[in-house]
């Protein structure tokens, strides 16, 4: 299970302090648990780890075995915000680091699109797409999201193109609302097969949906794994109690945030399968708290290459900042550090150490320079990499996102300021509907 560890924020905060926000963090916890707050139409994730049938997991695989039979090797997923980076951060951290290099493979390879509006991008998808056999996965809860709607016109043309339109219909799940939206009208009308986004579940809390699982499922990873590392975590983070990791870690956040000015909160993986973890976090706590002019600025660094560049400022810089550790206790894999008889690099006394003790010694020491240098630290801490672990650590900062908004006196479930960008973007592309907004646009150019 995920355990949080604030021994490093310690030295910068009072304990009286700490106490009452882990009184502010139970209140929250209240709220979340009896589904009573701002948004509480949307907390159908809390119990997906315990609810989710085993009949879903099978259409998922079903898919995944017809699209095999028709040697398809590249599945394109197509979708934004929540309805990518859960998907997305899951293969990254379970999928082996050369992958793409490795010539074995057991499952088709899955890439994604719709996440931004590149030409480049999808005129290169469509170069890999030639040499390769195709599906796609088109996954948005409302239907009408620009970017992916742009690439799913283009993807959906080149399999109609290539395969024919009743071909393309087999190669094509739709995942999105159940009733409304142009991706469910479509879908009925091209005889698409589909899976629903629950209405109670929002985008960036929807990775245990089909949304996660689909595209999981046919990258060939253990998604009972995901669930199962995920309802441990349900059962457990369900206990009120001051030592509840949630609540530990929503009170600590809120409390250095509150009362100590700590206004950026920088999310630091020593593992590179964890990059996308820290982009899904982004999303699910910038989404959920930044809003009425309040909350943490979610930020990340990937070490220890990002020592090499952010760790000046992290050290030395403006004391905005807490952090935020996921520490990992152990590797996967072995790889130990031989003797050199010349030893011209000098690190025989490593001799016999595997690579992950360096790591493990990286960290400790970044952990206290970082404190020396006026950064609490905070850690999440979890055994390893794996579909188990991966699975906690999604229901844990999910649970937790939830107590800490509330705790900050925020709405973690809506989020309306995403609209501005879109309204604008439309009025600049003269959507039908938008004239009176692009005439205005225009004049402020
Ligand atoms: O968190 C959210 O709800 C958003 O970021 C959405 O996930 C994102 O905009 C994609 O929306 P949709 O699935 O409706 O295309």
């Amino acid at each position: 299970m995920v355990k949080v560890d604030v021994k490093g924020c310690c030295g910068f905060v009072d304990g009286a302090k700490f106490d009452a926000y882990v009184g502010k963090a139970l209140d929250a916890f209240d709220v979340l648990v009896a589904g009573n707050g701002a948004g509480n139409d949307f907390l159908g994730w809390k119990h997906l780890p315990s609810e989710t049938p085993e009949s879903l997991i099978a259409d998922c695989e079903a898919i995944r075995d017809d699209w095999k039979a028709k040697g398809v090797d590249l599945v394109i997923a197509i979708g934004i915000g929540g309805s990518y980076l859960g998907a997305k951060c899951a293969i990254e951290a379970l999928s082996h680091n050369f992958a793409k290099q490795l010539a074995k493979k057991d499952a088709a390879e899955v890439v994604f699109a719709g996440n931004n509006l590149s030409e480049e991008y999808l005129a290169e998808l469509m170069d890999l797409a030639a040499e390769r056999n195709v599906a796609c996965i088109v996954i948005s809860k409302s239907g009408t999201t620009t970017e992916p709607a742009v690439a799913f016109r283009i993807v959906k043309q080149y399999l109609e193109d290539t395969y024919g339109k009743k071909e393309a219909a087999e190669r094509i799940v739709a995942i999105t609302d159940a009733k409304k939206g142009a991706l469910k009208t479509l879908s009925t009308q091209e005889g698409y097969k589909t899976f629903i986004v629950p209405d109670n579940v929002g985008g960036r809390f929807s990775v245990l949906t089909p949304v996660g699982i689909l595209p999981i499922v046919v990258a060939g990873f253990d998604v009972r794994a995901i669930l199962a590392g995920a309802l441990e975590a349900e059962k457990a983070l369900a206990v009120k109690s001051a030592e509840n990791p949630a609540v530990v870690y929503a009170a600590m956040r809120n409390l250095l945030y509150k009362e100590y000015g700590k206004k950026v909160e920088i999310l630091v993986n020593y593992n590179p399968k964890f990059t996308y973890l820290a982009e899904w976090w982004k999303q699910l706590y910038g989404e959920s708290e930044g809003k009425d002019g309040v909350g943490i600025f979610p930020a990340s660094v990937n070490n220890t290459a990002d020592l090499h560049s952010m760790g000046q400022f992290i050290q030395e810089g403006d004391r905005v900042m807490f952090e935020t550790v996921v520490h990992v206790e152990k590797a996967t894999r072995s790889v130990v550090i031989g003797s050199d008889p010349q030893n011209l690099d000098q690190l025989n006394y490593l001799a016999g150490k595997p690579v992950e003790h360096c790591n493990h010694m990286a960290e400790l020491g970044t952990v206290i320079a970082h404190q020396d240098g006026g950064v609490p630290q905070l850690q999440v801490c979890v055994e390893q990499v794996d579909a188990f672990n991966l699975g906690s650590l999604f229901y844990f900062f999910e649970f937790a996102c939830g107590v800490s908004a509330y705790t900050l006196g925020v709405n973690p479930f809506n989020q309306p300021g995403v609209e501005a960008y879109k309204k604008n973007m439309f009025a600049l592309l003269e959507k039908p509907g938008y004239e009176e907004a692009t005439k205005a646009i225009k004049a402020r150019l």
